[in-house]
């Protein structure tokens, strides 16, 4: 068989990546040069920053890509890039580079959704099966998708102000955790106990999610107990929010799973690397034993682009092409 060899581009945010992935199953290579330690200066990612050391590191961690699969551009059937949802500045720069590639090496341009990546890194663990659920959860994102068949995206519920990882990246930073901060407050919950209680989430649409409600009642929890002096316990905090957030979206996948007919059901998106959530969602198959579940591996679930070239070699096989007037879309839909 010949084969199909996909190169993908992702700059969305504040990692530069560039990945090669041969017949949407062997990964050759996967290259992310992480921003972070700049951005936690900040606090959180400043975009003019991450625009301008995408611009000093693409190049390199393109021909890094390229020389750990020991392969020239002559070997890559296409590239793929994610031009939206994301930075614009950022999104941009990658975008220039794919098509540079694109003109020079005459080489077909494959546009992709971010959050097709995201869900589509599932199929780094096994074949995906329709129809499909999947709970994405990132920096940017909070949503129940539900796919009928391959790229046909049916949004069910979403956040109605927060995504998940904002929140949690929000409430770290009040209680002084670094940036990112989901990681620190998985790590911090893990020898939390049940002492603190927070309200509970209500939202219009049982679908729907809300966190801002969650994030200002950890915030004015916070500066209440300051203010009287009063020591907080760091962990216990941490386990309060974690398990209101999680509760929160396991009770809407059950409502979901329960109302559409789905086969499968994937995690997505940078908070699956979420040790909790991770239990949460495999412990789901004991209510319901039919169900395929599927989590994303670790290497896979914050901002990559193995995952780009994966839902890029389906993107490929379908047809989907962009011209090289392609631009960045900050707000693309599903
Ligand atoms: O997918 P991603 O890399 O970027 C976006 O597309 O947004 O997700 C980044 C988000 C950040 O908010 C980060 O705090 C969160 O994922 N995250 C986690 C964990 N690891 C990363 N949240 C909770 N627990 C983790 N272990
Ligand atoms: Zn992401």
């Amino acid at each position: 068989m010949e084969k199909l060899r996909i190169l993908a581009i992702e700059t969305s945010c504040d990692e530069t990546a560039v990945a090669i992935v041969e017949n949407g199953k062997t990964l050759l290579s996967n290259i992310v040069s992480s921003q972070i330690n700049v951005h936690s200066k900040f606090g959180g990612v400043v975009p003019e920053v991450a625009s301008r050391i995408h611009v000093e590191n693409i190049t390199v961690v393109l021909q890094e890509a390229l020389s750990n699969a020991n392969l020239t551009m002559d070997d890559i059937d296409a590239i793929a890039i994610t031009h939206g949802p994301g930075l614009v500045g950022s999104l941009h720069i990658g975008i220039q580079a794919a098509k540079a590639l694109a003109w020079y090496y005459g080489k077909p341009l494959v546009p992709v959704h971010h959050i097709a990546g995201h869900i589509y890194a599932n199929r780094f663990v096994e074949e995906i099966e329709y129809p499909l659920f999947a709970l994405v959860v990132s920096g940017g994102h909070t949503e129940l998708v539900y796919l009928k068949s391959e790229f046909s995206f049916e949004i069910l519920g979403t956040t109605q102000d927060d995504a998940i990882g904002e929140a949690y990246d929000k409430v770290a930073r009040v209680m002084g955790l670094p940036y990112p901060g989901g990681p620190a407050i998985d790590k911090l919950a893990k020898t939390g106990v049940k002492h603190y209680r927070l309200p509970k989430v209500k939202t219009e649409n049982d679908l729907d999610f809300s966190f801002s409600g969650l994030k200002s009642a950890v915030l004015q929890f916070y500066a209440q107990k300051t203010k009287i002096k009063e020591e907080v316990v760091p962990s216990d905090l941490a386990y309060a929010f974690q398990e209101a957030a999680l509760g929160e979206i396991l009770q809407k996948s059950k409502i979901a799973i329960e109302r559409f007919n789905a086969k499968h059901f994937v995690l997505a998106g940078g908070v699956a690397a979420n040790s909790r959530l991770r239990e949460l969602v495999v412990n789901l198959k004991d209510d319901y034993p039919h169900l395929k579940i599927t989590i994303p591996p670790m290497w896979c679930c914050t901002d990559n682009a193995a995952m780009i070239a994966m839902a890029g070699t389906l993107a490929f096989t379908a047809g989907h092409r962009a011209g090289l007037d392609l631009s960045a879309d900050p707000g693309l839909e599903l």
